[in-house]
C-alpha cells in the first residue's frame, strides 16, 4: 500500500455513540457535525422542531413515533482526521441493530445524563463494547442542569460498569451556577461565560491553579472544584493510554451538548486518543491488516428503502483492508460470486454522495438487489477472507404470520425474505405445515415489520401473538419429531436448523429431564 494510502487509513476515526434514550446522543451528534461542517444548521439531524427530517429519521414510523429506529452513518473531516460516526437506535427493542453496528466501529462514545447517571440501556450497550475490548470515552452531559455530584458519577462508572475512569476535565459548578470546566488534561480552565471574565474562554493553569490574582479565586465554586481535582490527583486513577486503548479505562469529559459547552474540547481530545483502524480477525483466526493491499470488508447492516422515492436497498460495509474504488470487482465469500461495485454511496448528514475511493475504517453503502446478507464478507484479489460472524440474538417474542389476502402470496414471500435478510426480524417455519413464525427481541420490531410489509411490499399481514418463548437449537442428529408437543414447538430456522420453542423454563427443564442426552443451544 502506498504511503498516501497508509496516511489515509491512519487518519480514520470510526466510532458510535451509545446512550440511554434522552441522554443527548442526537444533540451531541448534531454539535459534532456542526464542528465538522457537515451540517450548517442545528436541528438537521433531529428536525423535530424545524421539520427537516434528516437521514436518521427517514422512516415514516420514526416520524410517527418520534424515535430513531435505524442506524445511519455520518462523515466529516476535522483536524486532519476523517471522522465516521455510526448512529445507533436508542430504543432497546432495536438493540440487535445497535449491537451489529458496534461490530463495525473502533471506539465508542458513551453519553450519560449527569442528572441520571448510568441507565439500563447504557449498561447493556457498554457490555457489548467491553466484549469487543474497544476504547470507550464518556461524555457526562447536561451540565447546564443541576445533576448528581461529579464524584458520585465517577464512582458509579467504577461500581456499576466496573471500568476505571479518568476525568479529563472537571465541572466548576453546575446548573445555573455553572462557571466552567477545570481541564485537567490541557491544564486550563474553560469558562462557561467568558463575557463575565474579560472575554477569555481559556485561562491557562500555572502549577495546577490559575494565577493568584484572577477573579475566579473569589469564587467558592471554583475553590470546591479545585479541592475535588486535588483529591482525584491524589487518590484517583492514573492516566494511561494503554488502558484507554484496551477499553479498561474510560476518559471522562463533562459538558452540555445543548448549550454547546465542552463539546469542542471533547471532540479534539477524543480524536487525539481514539484509535485508528486496526486489524480484523477472520473466522480461522487470522488477522488482516488495514494496510493490506487487497480490499476486504463485511456487511454489518442492510437497510431497505432508505429513499421511499426509489425503493432502494443498501448494504453497509465496514472496510477492513485495502482501497475501495468505484467499479472494482469483488467476490462475495459466501457464494464465491463475482460482482462489480459500481453503485456505491457514502453518507453525509443530510446528503448522499457517490464514493469514488474509500479505505479501511470507512463505511460504504452498496446498492443491493438481494445479493448480500448480514455478516457477509466481500474481498478483492487473492485475499479470500471470511470475517468473524456477527452476533445473533435469541429472540424471545414470537408471532404467527400469514398474508391477509391469499392473492398477495408472492409479495408476502418477497417481503419476508428481504426483511429477514436485513436482520429486521428472524424467521422460522413449523416442520410439517411450514407455517411462518417470526421472532424478535422487542415488540417494536414487529410493529416495524408489519408497517413495512404494508408500505413497501403492499401486503397486509395477520399476526397472531404466541407470547414469550425460549428458543433452543438442537443437533439435527438428535432430532425425533415425537419430541415435539404444544409446550415445545418444533420449528426450523432459515438455514433449516431445527429448534424448539419452549413455552417456558419449566417446559425446557421437563424436556431436559426426559432427554438428558440432547444438548439445547441458545444464540447470544
Ligand atoms: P437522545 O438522542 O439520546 O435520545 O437525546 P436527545 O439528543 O434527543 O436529547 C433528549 C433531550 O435532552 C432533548 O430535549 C434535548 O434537547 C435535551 N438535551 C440534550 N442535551 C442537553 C444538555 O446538554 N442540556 C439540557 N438541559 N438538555 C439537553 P427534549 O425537550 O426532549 O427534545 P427537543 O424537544 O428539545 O427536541
Amino acid at each position: 500500500m502506498s504511503q498516501t494510502q497508509r496516511e489515509a487509513v491512519d487518519s480514520r476515526r470510526t466510532f458510535a455513540i451509545i446512550s440511554h434514550p434522552d441522554a443527548g446522543k442526537t444533540t451531541i451528534t448534531e454539535q459534532l457535525l456542526l464542528f465538522g461542517g457537515a451540517i450548517r444548521q442545528a436541528g438537521t439531524v433531529k428536525g423535530k422542531k424545524t421539520g427537516n427530517f434528516a437521514k436518521s429519521d427517514w422512516m415514516e414510523i420514526e416520524k410517527q413515533r418520534g424515535i430513531s429506529v435505524t442506524s445511519s452513518v455520518m462523515q466529516f473531516d476535522y483536524d486532519n482526521k476523517r471522522v465516521n460516526i455510526l448512529d445507533t437506535p436508542g430504543h432497546e427493542d432495536f438493540s440487535e441493530d445497535t449491537y451489529r453496528t458496534l461490530m463495525a466501529v473502533d471506539a465508542a462514545v458513551m453519553v450519560v445524563d449527569s442528572g441520571k447517571g448510568i441507565e439500563a440501556q447504557t449498561k447493556k450497550l457498554f457490555q457489548v463494547c467491553r466484549m469487543r475490548g474497544i476504547p470507550i470515552f464518556t461524555f457526562m452531559n447536561k451540565l447546564d442542569r443541576d445533576g448528581r455530584e461529579p464524584l458520585d458519577l465517577l464512582a458509579e462508572l467504577e461500581e456499576v460498569l466496573e471500568i476505571e475512569s479518568y476525568p479529563m476535565n472537571w465541572p466548576i459548578g453546575m446548573g445555573k451556577g455553572l462557571e466552567g470546566l477545570y481541564d485537567v488534561y490541557h491544564q486550563r480552565v474553560e469558562l462557561h461565560r467568558p463575557e463575565n471574565y474579560d472575554g477569555e474562554r481559556f485561562i491557562p493553569l500555572v502549577e495546577g491553579d490559575i494565577p493568584a490574582d484572577h477573579r475566579l479565586h473569589q469564587d467558592a465554586v471554583y475553590n470546591q472544584a479545585l479541592e475535588d481535582v486535588e483529591l482525584l490527583v491524589e487518590a484517583g486513577n492514573e492516566f494511561s493510554e494503554e488502558k484507554i486503548a484496551a477499553g479498561k479505562l474510560t476518559p471522562v469529559f463533562f459538558g452540555s451538548a445543548l448549550t454547546n459547552f465542552g463539546v469542542q474540547t471533547f471532540l479534539e481530545t477524543f480524536l487525539q486518543f481514539a484509535p485508528k483502524p486496526s486489524s480484523h480477525v477472520t473466522k480461522d483466526e487470522q488477522e488482516v491488516s488495514p494496510y493490506e493491499e487487497d480490499f476486504s470488508g463485511f456487511v454489518f447492516k442492510i437497510q431497505a428503502n432508505m429513499n421511499p422515492a426509489h425503493r432502494d436497498r443498501i448494504a453497509f460495509i465496514r472496510i477492513c483492508s485495502g482501497t475501495f474504488e468505484r467499479g472494482m470487482d469483488v467476490f462475495l465469500e459466501r457464494t464465491g460470486k463475482k460482482f462489480k461495485l459500481s453503485n456505491s454511496t457514502q453518507f453525509m448528514a443530510d446528503t448522499r454522495e457517490t464514493v469514488e475511493e474509500a479505505v479501511a475504517g470507512d463505511i460504504i453503502g452498496l446498492y443491493d438487489t438481494g445479493n448480500y446478507q448480514i455478516g457477509d464478507t466481500i474481498y478483492s484479489g487473492k485475499l479470500k477472507v471470511a470475517y468473524e460472524e456477527l452476533p445473533q440474538f435469541t429472540p424471545e417474542l414470537f408471532m404467527k404470520v400469514t398474508a391477509k389476502n391469499v392473492m398477495k402470496q408472492k409479495s408476502f414471500h418477497k417481503g419476508m425474505a428481504q426483511l429477514v435478510q436485513e436482520g429486521a426480524i428472524q424467521l422460522y417455519k413449523t416442520i410439517v405445515t411450514e407455517d411462518y413464525i417470526i421472532g424478535a427481541v422487542g415488540q417494536l420490531q414487529f410493529e416495524v415489520f408489519q408497517h413495512r410489509m404494508l408500505n413497501e411490499y403492499n401486503t397486509e399481514v395477520i399476526m397472531t401473538p404466541m407470547g414469550t418463548k425460549t428458543a433452543r437449537w438442537i443437533d439435527p442428529k438428535d432430532l425425533d419429531e415425537s419430541m415435539s408437543s404444544s409446550r415445545n414447538i418444533l420449528v426450523k430456522d432459515r438455514f433449516d436448523n431445527p429448534l424448539f420453542l419452549f413455552e417456558n423454563q419449566f417446559a425446557m427443564r421437563w424436556f431436559s429431564d426426559k432427554y438428558p442426552d440432547v444438548e439445547l443451544k441458545a444464540l447470544l
